[in-house]
């Protein structure tokens, strides 16, 4: 894991604004990022999806940019919970996944990092689905009806879990995922849905952390 986050703060340039994902992974990237991009002539600015990231940004010594600044990503490094074959992907599974979305979808280029295990044929785990708590019923009824088995994500005493943006999420079974431009379609579609973590066409490099502790760089054509 440490590899491929040394190899990706080598695609960071000074000057640049960055796109931070979520997760442990990012936090690995993101701690490279904080030595690296102390050698660098001009200062990188980071833009977090969640605090979680945040925190260690500041604590690394990154400056944060403002998000009126997210067009102006030209990197962003993310995460996965799972990709497939034409490396559509699962994200969300930290609950960061709107703000991931706005970060890649914004970036001129997009890296992610994943241990092998989470490279699939199919993707099949849960997809969290990001909505807000007006809509919950509706979602949970039209999450089932295109074939979905929603669950709301809760926290240890039962406590429906928040994102960052207020909103609540249905982690939800489809199975394996044969379609998945199709189904995340449907699930965008359902009124009061902000997210699905199903992402498509989302990266353009793609890191690979084997067990034998080899690299594989992937590169997912256009
Ligand atoms: C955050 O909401 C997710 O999309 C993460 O990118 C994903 O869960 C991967 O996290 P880890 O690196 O912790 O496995």
């Amino acid at each position: 894991m440490a590899k491929i986050a040394e190899l990706a703060v080598k695609h960071v340039s000074g000057g640049e604004v960055i796109g931070l994902g979520s997760g442990a992974t990012v936090a690995r990237f993101v701690e490279k990022l904080g030595a690296y991009s102390s050698g660098l002539r001009e200062s990188v600015m980071v833009i977090a999806s969640s605090s979680q990231i945040q925190l260690v940004a500041e604590r690394v010594g990154l400056e944060l940019a403002s998000p009126s600044l997210v067009p102006n990503i030209s990197l962003a490094v993310d995460g996965a919970d799972q990709i497939d074959a034409r490396f559509n992907m699962i994200k969300g599974g930290g609950g960061a996944l709107l703000r991931e979305e706005v970060l890649l979808h914004a970036a001129r280029k997009r890296i992610i990092l994943a241990d092998e295990e989470k490279y699939v044929d199919v993707l099949s785990k849960p997809v969290p689905v990001e909505f807000v708590s007006f809509a919950r019923t509706g979602v949970e009824k039209e999450l089932r009806e295109i074939g979905g088995k929603p669950s709301l994500r809760v926290l240890n005493k039962g406590y429906p879990y928040v994102t960052e943006n207020g909103n609540f999420i249905f982690d939800t079974d489809f199975g394996p995922i044969k379609k998945p431009e199709q189904s995340t379609v449907q699930i965008k579609n359902i009124p009061g849905v902000t997210a699905s973590g199903i992402f498509i066409g989302a990266g353009d490099i793609f890191y690979v952390a084997r067990r034998d502790g080899s690299v594989e760089r992937l590169a997912a054509s256009p």
